[in-house]
C-alpha cells in the first residue's frame, strides 16, 4: 500500500501543515467536488472502482493525480463517484458514453403527540406486531440522540435476519441498541473544517425528532417542560431505526454525503427512507435525493421527503420525481396559547410556547417606540426592538412590546428583559419557543396593548406559561411549499399532507431546544415545526401499510396512502396545490381497494416521454444497452405514468385544453367487487370516464380505463380541482383532478 495513497495520510498532510504537495500545478482551490452519476451497477459483483479510476485518468491525464483527486466510489446500490475537477475535466466526463451526468456537489437544507391519535390512529389500532417489527426505518438526517427514552430497546428482539448495516460509533456515541439497529455518519469532503462530532450522535435536534416520530418507542408522560403532556409515540413503534447522518451543523447536508447515505441504506437493508432534507429542484439525474430514491425504487423501497418550507407561495415544492413521496404539511387539532395579561386585567391571546411560569404577579411594561436608545448611533427600528437600537436601562426587569416580527426575544433576552410581546402584521400558525417569556399577539389586537401603554402611568403585564386549545382541523400550515411543480408540469406535487406544525417527539441533548447556544434549557422532547415533521408521519405510515403487503411495491403503498387520504377542504382554494391527495389516513391506507402500480417499463416509457435520453435511460435502469424511446408503442397519454392523481398546467392567456389520462388499477380487495366511477367536477371542467364501470373477480386482477378532461377556464380562475372516486360501496378510491393556469410566462 502506497502511504501516500493513503486517504487519512492526506488529510493530515493537508491540516498539518497546509502545504499541498501532491497536488500539481496552481489548480488545486479551483478545483471543485463533482458528482459523476453512471446509473445502475454493471452486474455479476463487476468492481466499479477500477472503472471509475479508468475514467479520471481519461479525463485528467495524470494517473496519481487521478487517484488523489478521487474522494469516493459509489458502488454498493448505483454506479457513480465523486472527485475534485475544473470544468473542462468535468465536462469530459459528461461526454463519456458510461456517464448519465456530472454535476458539482451543493448544499441542501434540513425542512425543520397527539399527531398520531389525531390521524385515527389510536394506540390500540390493529397492527401486525411480527412483520413490523422486521421493518426498518432509514432516516437520512442531523444523527440520533440514542440515550432519549423514545428509543429504549426494552422488549424488542435482535434486528431483523436481513440487516446488514451497522453501527458506527464515536464522540458521544456509544453505540447502538435493538430499536436503533444502524447508524453512521457521512462527510466525504474531508477538505472541509472539521464540523463537529465525527460520530452519529445528534447535535442539531432534526434528526432524534423526525426518527422518533417515525418509529419511537411509546413514552408516557411526555412533555415540553408540561407543555403537551401525553405519550409520545412513533407511526410504527415496533419498528427499527437505521440513521444515516448526512447534516452537520455549519455545513448542511451535501450532495455526495447524501448520494453515499443512500448507497449504503438501500444496500444495508432499509425497508423504508425518510429524507426531510430539501434544495431547488433540478433534473432527475443531478439531483442525489432523485437519484438515491430512484434505486431505492428499484429494490423495492419507498422514499419520503418533505416538500420544503416556502409556503404559502405556489411553485416552491421541491423533492419532485414521481417516485418520491412527497409530503406536505398540516397542522392538528391543537394550538400553543399564551396569554399576556395587563395590569388592568385585559388578557391578550397570542401564539408561542412558552415554558416558563411567571415569578411575579406582574412585571413593569414598556414598547421598543418608549424604550428607544436616543444616544444610541443604529439605524434600526425601535418599535420594532431591532439589535442596537434599544436602551439597557429601560428595558432591564420590564416586558417589551415590539412591532413586526416573532424573532426578537433574543435582542430582549440580551438586554436583560424580563419579556416580550411581539405584534404580528399576519395572523400565524406557527408555535416558536421564546427564550424568555413571550408571545406572539397579531397587531390588530395587540395594538390595545400599545394604546394601553401610552396612556397608563405605570403600564404593566405578565405573561403567562404556554396551555394549548383545541382547534379545528386538519388545515394546511401555511409555510407548507406549494405545487405547482415545474419540473414535470402534468405529476401534481405534493402527493400527499400529514401533520408538520408544533410536533412533539424526542430531541437531542446536544442541543438547546431553541437552538441558541445562550439558551439554558435542554430536554429530551421539542415541539418543532416543518414538512420536515411532515415527512416522517408519512414514512410510518408506508411502514405500516408495508407491514399488511409486504411484498407492494413502493407505487403501490404510495398509491394506497393517496387514494385514501382525507381530502383537505377547509378554508383552502388551493388545497391540492399545498397537499396533493390531501391527509394521510394510515389505517384506511391498509386497505385501499384499489391500487394504481407503476412498474419499471412504466418508469422507462415516462422518462422517454420526458426526453430523458435512450442512452442514459440505458444506463439508470440497467436495462438495454441503449434504450431505443421510440420504439414504444403504448399511447402515453397527458402524463404518461400510472399516477394515483391526475393534473394539467395551462399556460398564461389560454383558456381551453383537453387531458387524457391513461389509468391501470389493480384489485386488492377480497372477492369480486364492481367499482363504479363518481365525478364531483366544479364548472368549466367537464371529465369522461371510460369505461366507468369496473368488474373485478379476483385478487391482482387489473382494469384500465381512461379519463378525459375538457377545460374551459373563465378569466380570473387560476385553479379548478374536481375528483374521481370509484367505489364498491365498501372502498373509495379517490383521485383529485387539478388543473392550473400559471400567471406567469
Ligand atoms: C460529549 O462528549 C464530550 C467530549 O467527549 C463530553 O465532554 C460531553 O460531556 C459529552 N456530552 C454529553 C451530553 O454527554
Ligand atoms: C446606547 O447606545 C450607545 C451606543 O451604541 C451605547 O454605548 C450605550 O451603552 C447604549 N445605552 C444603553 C443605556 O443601553
Ligand atoms: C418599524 O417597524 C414596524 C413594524 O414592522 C413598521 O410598522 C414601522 O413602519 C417601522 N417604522 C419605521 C420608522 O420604519
Ligand atoms: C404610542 O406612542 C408611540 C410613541 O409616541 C407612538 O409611536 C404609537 O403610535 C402610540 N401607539 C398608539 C396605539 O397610539
Ligand atoms: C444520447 O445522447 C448521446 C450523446 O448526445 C448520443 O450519442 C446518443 O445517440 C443518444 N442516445 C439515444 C438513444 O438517443
Ligand atoms: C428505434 O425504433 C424505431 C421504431 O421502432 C426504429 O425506426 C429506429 O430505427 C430505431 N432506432 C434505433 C437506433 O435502433
Ligand atoms: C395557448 O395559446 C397559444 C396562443 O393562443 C396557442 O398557440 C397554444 O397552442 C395554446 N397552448 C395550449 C396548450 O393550449
Ligand atoms: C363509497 O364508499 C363508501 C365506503 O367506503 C361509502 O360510505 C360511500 O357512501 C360510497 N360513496 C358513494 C358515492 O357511493
Amino acid at each position: 500500500m502506497n502511504m501516500l495513497l493513503n486517504p487519512l495520510f492526506l488529510l493530515l498532510v493537508f491540516s498539518l501543515h497546509h502545504v499541498p504537495m501532491l497536488i500539481q500545478g496552481t489548480d488545486h482551490d479551483e478545483r471543485k467536488p463533482y458528482i459523476v452519476y453512471m446509473g445502475e451497477l454493471p452486474g455479476n459483483g463487476v468492481s466499479v472502482v477500477e472503472g471509475h479510476h479508468n475514467l479520471l485518468f481519461a479525463a485528467i491525464g495524470d494517473d496519481e493525480l487521478a487517484r488523489e483527486l478521487k474522494i469516493h466510489s459509489y458502488g454498493k446500490s448505483f454506479n457513480g463517484f465523486v472527485a475534485r475537477l475544473l470544468p473542462h475535466e468535468a465536462q469530459r466526463l459528461s461526454a463519456e458514453e458510461s456517464v448519465v451526468t456530472v454535476f458539482k456537489n451543493t448544499r441542501r437544507e434540513l425542512h425543520t403527540t397527539r399527531s398520531w391519535d389525531f390521524l385515527g390512529m389510536s394506540r390500540r389500532v390493529k397492527r401486525n406486531f411480527n412483520i413490523e417489527s422486521n421493518i426498518i426505518v432509514g432516516l437520512l438526517d442531523t444523527g440520533i440522540w440514542i440515550d432519549c427514552p423514545s428509543f429504549s430497546d426494552k422488549g424488542y428482539g435482535p434486528a431483523p435476519a436481513n440487516w446488514r448495516g451497522k453501527c458506527t460509533k464515536g464522540a458521544n456515541f456509544t453505540g447502538c441498541n435493538n430499536k436503533v439497529i444502524g447508524a453512521k455518519y457521512f462527510n466525504l469532503d474531508n477538505s472541509d473544517p472539521v464540523i463537529g462530532n465525527p460520530s452519529p450522535v445528534d447535535e442539531d435536534g432534526h434528526g432524534t425528532h423526525t426518527s422518533s416520530t417515525a418509529a419511537g418507542s411509546p413514552v408516557k408522560g411526555a412533555s415540553l417542560f408540561g407543555i403537551a403532556k401525553g405519550t409520545a409515540r412513533g407511526g410504527v413503534p415496533s419498528a427499527r431505526i437505521a440513521m444515516y447522518k448526512v447534516c452537520w451543523t455549519n455545513s448542511g447536508c451535501t450532495d455526495m454525503d447524501l448520494l453515499a447515505a443512500f448507497d449504503d441504506a438501500i444496500a444495508d437493508g432499509v425497508d423504508v427512507i425518510s429524507v426531510s432534507i430539501g434544495g431547488p429542484s433540478r433534473n432527475f439525474f443531478e439531483d442525489p435525493i432523485a437519484i438515491g430514491a430512484f434505486h431505492a425504487m428499484k429494490k423495492g423501497i419507498l422514499t419520503s421527503c418533505s416538500a420544503g418550507n416556502d409556503g404559502p407561495y405556489t411553485s416552491t415544492v421541491e423533492n419532485v420525481a414521481p417516485w418520491i413521496m412527497t409530503v406536505g404539511a398540516t397542522g392538528i387539532d391543537r394550538e400553543f396559547r399564551t396569554v399576556a395579561t395587563l395590569g388592568n386585567g385585559e388578557e391578550f391571546s397570542g401564539i408561542s410556547i412558552n415554558t416558563f411560569a411567571p415569578k411575579k404577579k406582574m412585571y413593569p411594561l414598556i414598547s421598543g417606540g418608549l424604550a428607544v436608545n436616543s444616544s444610541g448611533d443604529s439605524y434600526g427600528n425601535a418599535s420594532a426592538c431591532d439589535y442596537g437600537t434599544l436602551s439597557g436601562d429601560k428595558v432591564k426587569g420590564r416586558i417589551v412590546y415590539c412591532l413586526g416580527s416573532s424573532d426578537q426575544d433574543y435582542t430582549i433576552k440580551e438586554l436583560g428583559g424580563a419579556g416580550t410581546i411581539m405584534a404580528l402584521d399576519e395572523k400565524t400558525d406557527i408555535a416558536y419557543t421564546t427564550l424568555i417569556p413571550g408571545t406572539s399577539v397579531y397587531v390588530n389586537v395587540a395594538k390595545n396593548i400599545d394604546l394601553y401603554i401610552n396612556s397608563t402611568k405605570n403600564p404593566q403585564a405578565v405573561i403567562q406559561k404556554t396551555t394549548t386549545a383545541k382547534i379545528p382541523a386538519p388545515f394546511i400550515a401555511s409555510f407548507s411549499s406549494r405545487g405547482p411543480q415545474m419540473l414535470n408540469r402534468n405529476i401534481l406535487k405534493p402527493d400527499i399532507a400529514a401533520p408538520g406544525l408544533d410536533i412533539l417527539a424526542a430531541y437531542s441533548k446536544l442541543a438547546t431546544i431553541t437552538g441558541y447556544p445562550n439558551d439554558k434549557r435542554y430536554d429530551v422532547f421539542n415541539i418543532i415545526s416543518g414538512t420536515s415533521m411532515a415527512c416522517p408521519h408519512a414514512t410510518a405510515a408506508a411502514a405500516y401499510v408495508k407491514s399488511f403487503h409486504p411484498d407492494w411495491s413502493p407505487a403501490a403503498i404510495k398509491s394506497a396512502l393517496m387514494t385514501t387520504a382525507t381530502p383537505m377542504k377547509i378554508n383552502e382554494v388551493d388545497a391540492e396545490l399545498a397537499s396533493g391527495s390531501g391527509q394521510i389516513n394510515p389505517a384506511r391506507a391498509a386497505h385501499p381497494g384499489l391500487v394504481y402500480d407503476i412498474s419499471m417499463a412504466a418508469y422507462i416509457r415516462f422518462l422517454c416521454k420526458e426526453g430523458y435520453n435512450g442512452t442514459d435511460i440505458g444506463l439508470i435502469t440497467g436495462g438495454k444497452k441503449n434504450f431505443n424511446c421510440s420504439s414504444i408503442r403504448r399511447a402515453l397519454g397527458t402524463d404518461g405514468l400510472n399516477y394515483p392523481t391526475m393534473h394539467t398546467q395551462l399556460l398564461i392567456g389560454n383558456s381551453s385544453i383537453s387531458a387524457v389520462f391513461h389509468r391501470t388499477v389493480t384489485h386488492v380487495g377480497y372477492g369480486s367487487s364492481v367499482y363504479k366511477a363518481k365525478v364531483t367536477s366544479p364548472k368549466g371542467l367537464s371529465i369522461e370516464v371510460i369505461p366507468d364501470t369496473l368488474q373485478f373477480s379476483q385478487l391482482h386482477e387489473k382494469h384500465s380505463f381512461k379519463v378525459v378532461v375538457k377545460v374551459n377556464m373563465q378569466e380570473g380562475t387560476q385553479i379548478l380541482s374536481a375528483l374521481l372516486e370509484w367505489n364498491d360501496s365498501k372502498h373509495s378510491v379517490r383521485s383529485p383532478i387539478l388543473v392550473f393556469r400559471s400567471t406567469e410566462e
